[in-house]
Order: structure tokens, then sequence, then C-alpha cells
């Protein structure tokens, strides 16, 4: 298997058969080996720096109901906030002050929070911060929404695809919701030029080691410039709720297949990981990840945008957190770095 990893390493197609024993195995050896190759390749795109990402969630109304996520629109339990232009604004200024020069606004897909809306705020943010980028993660939109944001300046869009198998996709979502509409939003989101980013959940119910595979193959023919990928843990307020989270050790393997299937995208260490286990952020790195998204949201938001149980918002997953993130990743070789931290590859086809 080590001889298959160099391969994939070295560039060549990934392959169903081997792929799936990989994910499978459980030897040491080979999954040191795994990680150790996928932190060289890491190394040769992005050297040993740390991108950071100011993480704001803005709104947690959703109009969504996916079984899995704590936001959903049936969970009565949720207490839903939405955060002005004045204090998304003052969280900009914060997270800047502390040496971000991304922000991400987060929401659920929130009425409140319409087209205009949000393309002025970017407008803000452009303005006010001309050195930043700005992220987008709202959702599904129509084309034309998603033009006037980029024309607005937004630099960058976060669409989880969730999974790569369309009857998977049923399962984890109610009818309204389509996988091709889903994948149709990405493609134009590539098509406007946007460095965009899709991911899926590992381990979320009825995801099996075959749907992995159909991941990785999924993300090297579609060649996101940046792929967010965490554990699925239950919320005990939706119909998941009793289901087992996905492993630490999967999140692993997927985050290192990733970085040697995909040399040069931003991967983060995300928040899920480092909720399920107290190092998750420096395994993550030592897998291949090279992005951390602290949270610069208000303390009182963050504890109600909750996706799933237990979801860490303090420690190095804060922004207030920075220095012992800092450290953390200093004292595992790494440096986080005060740059807008743009897609270090190639263009692509859209
Ligand atoms: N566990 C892990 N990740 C989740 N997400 C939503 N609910 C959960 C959960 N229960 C992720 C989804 C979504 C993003 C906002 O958060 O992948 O795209
Ligand atoms: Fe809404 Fe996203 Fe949660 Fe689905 S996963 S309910 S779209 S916030």
């Amino acid at each position: 298997m080590k001889a298959y990893i160099d391969q994939l390493a070295a560039g060549m197609m990934p392959e169903s058969r081997e792929l799936e024993e990989l994910l499978r195995t459980e030897d040491e050896e080979i999954l040191a080996y795994l990680y150790a190759q996928a932190r060289k390749v890491r190394e040769k795109h992005y050297g040993r720096d740390v991108y950071i990402r100011g993480l704001i969630e803005f709104t947690d109304y959703c109009r969504n109901n996916c079984y899995y996520c704590g936001l959903r629109r049936d969970n009565r339990k949720a207490e839903r906030y939405r955060l002005s232009e004045q204090e998304i604004m003052e969280c900009a200024q914060e997270g800047y002050f502390l040496g971000f020069r991304t922000f991400v606004l987060q929401g659920g897909e929130d009425a409140g929070y319409g087209c205009e809306r949000i393309e002025a705020l970017v407008r803000m943010l452009k303005e006010r911060f001309p050195d930043c980028a700005v992220t987008l993660s709202v959702g599904e939109h129509s084309e034309k929404t998603y033009r006037r944001w980029r024309e607005a300046g937004a630099d960058r869009y976060l669409l989880r695809h969730e999974t790569a198998d369309p009857a998977h996709y049923r399962r984890l979502h109610p009818q309204e919701l389509s996988w091709e509409r889903r994948m149709e939003c990405l493609h134009t989101l590539k098509r406007l030029g946007y460095q965009v980013g899709c991911g899926f959940m590992v381990g979320s119910p009825g995801h099996e080691t075959g749907h992995l595979v159909k991941e990785l193959l999924f993300l090297r023919r579609f060649r996101p410039h940046m792929v967010g990928l965490g554990p699925f843990i239950p919320h005990k307020d939706t119909p998941f709720g009793g289901a087992p989270a996905g492993t630490l050790l999967m999140t692993l393997k997927c985050l290192a297949l990733v970085r040697l299937i995909l040399p040069d995208v931003l991967l983060p260490a995300t928040t899920a990981l480092g909720t399920i286990a107290e190092n998750g952020t420096v395994l993550g790195m030592q897998a291949g990840a090279n992005v951390v998204m602290p949270n610069l949201s208000p303390v009182y938001a963050r504890r109600k945008y909750m996706l799933y149980d237990g979801k860490a918002v303090s420690g190095s997953e804060a922004a207030e957190g920075l220095q012992l993130l800092k450290e953390r990743m200093e004292a595992a070789g790494y440096r986080v770095a005060v740059s807008r931290g743009d897609w270090k590859g190639e263009k692509n086809d859209v």
C-alpha cells in the first residue's frame, strides 16, 4: 500500500479499489506513512504556514430542514439570532486587529438576510478592509444573486456538497432539497470566478466506506479550491440525534487522502474535528490540513449557532484564543500566517 500512496503523491489518478483499501486499513505503519506523505505534499505547496480565517456566524435562521443539523427550521428549541451590520463590522475590526485577513460570513439560508443586504455587507467589508478576502457561506441561491455578490467583491464561497452520492443525499435531506441543484450551484460559483469550497461530513448516517471513495473521486473531478470536511456529530434535537458520530481516524484519513489527490487545495482542520478530539487541530495539520477557522462571532451568538451537540466555542477554536492556537501550532512546527492565504494552484478549468 505504501507504493500506492507514493503513486497518489506523485499525481496518479486515484482508483476505487485501492482507495477503499486505504480507507479500511488500521495498520499503524501504513497510516503513519500516509500522513507523512500528505504533510510532504502540503509543505511543497504551502510550506509550514497555517492560514487563518475569521469565522463570523451572522445568522442562525434557516429555511431548510436538513435532518442532521441543529439549525434546521423544525428545531423549535434552537435560539435564533441575527447579527446587525454594525455587530458584524465590529467582529471584523477586532479580527483585523488580531491579524485576520480573511473573513468568512457564514449563516443559514435566512430570508432576513436577502441578496441586497448581503451585497451591501460585502461592499462594506471590502471598502473598510481592502487587503482582506471575503468568503461567503450562506447556502443555495440563484446565479443572479451569486453574481451580484461576486461583483460586490466576494472572493470565495463555501458550499459543502455533503455527499457525492445522490441517493445518500436524499437520505440526509427532505424532498425539497436536491443533489442536482447543489451541484449546479457549485458549478455556477466556479464559473463566476469564486474560489470555491465544497466538502462533506465523514460518517453521517448511511455514509459507508464506499461513499468515502465516491467523495474522493468526486473531488478529483470537480477540483475545488477548498475542501471542508469534518466528522458528523449528532445533535439531540434532530432526527439523527441518536446516530453515532463519525470517527477521528476516518476524518484524518480523509484529510490525508484529499491532500494527496488535490495537492494544492486549501484544507481546514474544522471545528467539528476540534470538537471530537481535544488536539484535533494539530492532528489535522499532521494529516495534511493547512487552514484553521477560529470563531470571531460574539460569544452569545456562538452558543446559539449549534450545528451539533458540544460544538467547541472557546480555546483555540475562538479568535481570542489565537495566542493558544499560535502556541499549539508552533509546538507542532507550524507558523500562523498574517495573510489572505489565497489558493496557490494553477488556474484550472471551470
Ligand atoms: N455534524 C457535523 N457537521 C454538520 N454540519 C451540519 N450539521 C452537522 C452535524 N450534525 C455541517 C454541514 C453543513 C455545515 C454548515 O455544517 O456539512 O454544510
Ligand atoms: Fe440550514 Fe445549512 Fe443547517 Fe441545512 S445544514 S439546516 S442549510 S444551516
